[in-house]
């Protein structure tokens, strides 16, 4: 093997082989001032490199790959994370959840995926607001508490909460007919007691979207592209580790058979049917079917 010198101190290797290649792009990193990034790309390129000999890789199937991760990356916006949601279907957002969350914590909820409909910018509002947006739907009062791993209240936590209308679409999926305006997501925060709540519409199963470059890979697999109901839920909070999470509903038909693989029997909620003329957990006497859903979400101790 021929070998010269670059500008800087490294040796630079010519006519590399499928065999001395791998370590050749890995010595390229020694120099990386930061210990962690270099043992992040050297494993990397270990990683890929193997990959592409195991499949014995074709330049049509690489080239492939770069126009559909091209395809990802012009699709997505701050409202279409369409590179969130290549993480989600191909498990590595939940992967990377629970290398993180590995059960350590304890009496802590269980954490599970962000997904790509997290959005900045959602209303801060008070407790017990209407959420919906007048999007319409069947009313759902929902009480919250935050306790930490002692169980005593956290006050003043920042609470973001998200989820789809009664047809499985979020606010961002329908900017043209919500007028660019967020619903059924808000900001809230914890009173002294660690409690929160608010109203707002029953959500529904839904599939993630299929009209971009992931859902050619969802259909090439035959794969479900459905999600089982949810609320989403985020917790912030001096002195706790921040929670991402979600709440199921039991009798959800897709519930085990999650599309992204974050659905958790510990996160399954009783979402409690209601008649009309029933009085809301607000006082609010309801002329119209509603459900209420309560839950207790404990956030572990902040790792020093
Ligand atoms: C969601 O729950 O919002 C979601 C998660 C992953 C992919 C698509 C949607
Ligand atoms: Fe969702």
């Amino acid at each position: 093997m021929l070998r010269r010198r670059n500008e800087g101190s490294r040796t630079m290797s010519i006519d590399l082989t499928e065999e001395t290649i791998t370590a050749e792009v890995q010595k390229t990193f020694d120099g990386a001032a930061d210990e962690r990034t270099r043992e992040i790309f050297v494993s990397l390129v270990q990683h890929l490199h193997d990959f592409a000999r195991e499949v014995r890789l074709t330049s049509e199937e690489w080239f492939t790959a770069v126009d559909f991760l091209e395809r990802v990356g012009r699709i997505s916006s701050p409202t279409r994370q369409e590179f969130v949601l290549l993480s989600d279907i191909l498990g590595v957002s939940v992967l990377v959840d629970q290398i993180n969350h590995d059960g350590g914590a304890g009496s802590a909820t269980d954490s599970t995926l962000l997904g790509p409909f997290y959005v900045d910018g959602r209303p801060r509002v008070e407790n017990g607001s209407d959420i919906s947006g007048g999007v319409p739907g069947m009313p759902l009062f929902f009480t919250g508490r935050v306790v930490d791993s002692t169980g005593l209240p956290v006050s003043g936590a920042d609470v973001d909460t998200w989820h789809s209308d009664g047809e499985g679409f979020y606010d961002v999926q329908q900017a043209d007919k919500l007028h660019g305006e967020l619903a059924m997501r808000a900001l809230l925060h914890t009173d002294l007691d660690g409690w929160f709540s608010f109203r707002s519409i029953v959500p529904r199963y839904y599939p993630v979207p299929t009209d971009g470059p992931c859902g050619e890979i969802i259909r090439a697999a035959g794969r479900s592209p459905m999600r089982p109901e949810h609320l989403h839920f985020r917790f912030r909070a001096a002195g706790c580790e921040p929670l991402v999470t979600m709440l199921f509903r039991g009798d959800d038909p897709y519930l085990e058979q999650d599309a992204v693989f974050g659905a958790k029997r510990s996160l399954v909620a009783d979402f409690a049917d209601h008649e009309a003329g029933e009085t809301a957990p607000d006082g609010t006497p309801m002329t119209e079917p509603f459900q209420t859903v309560e839950w207790t979400f404990t956030l572990a101790s902040a790792r020093r």
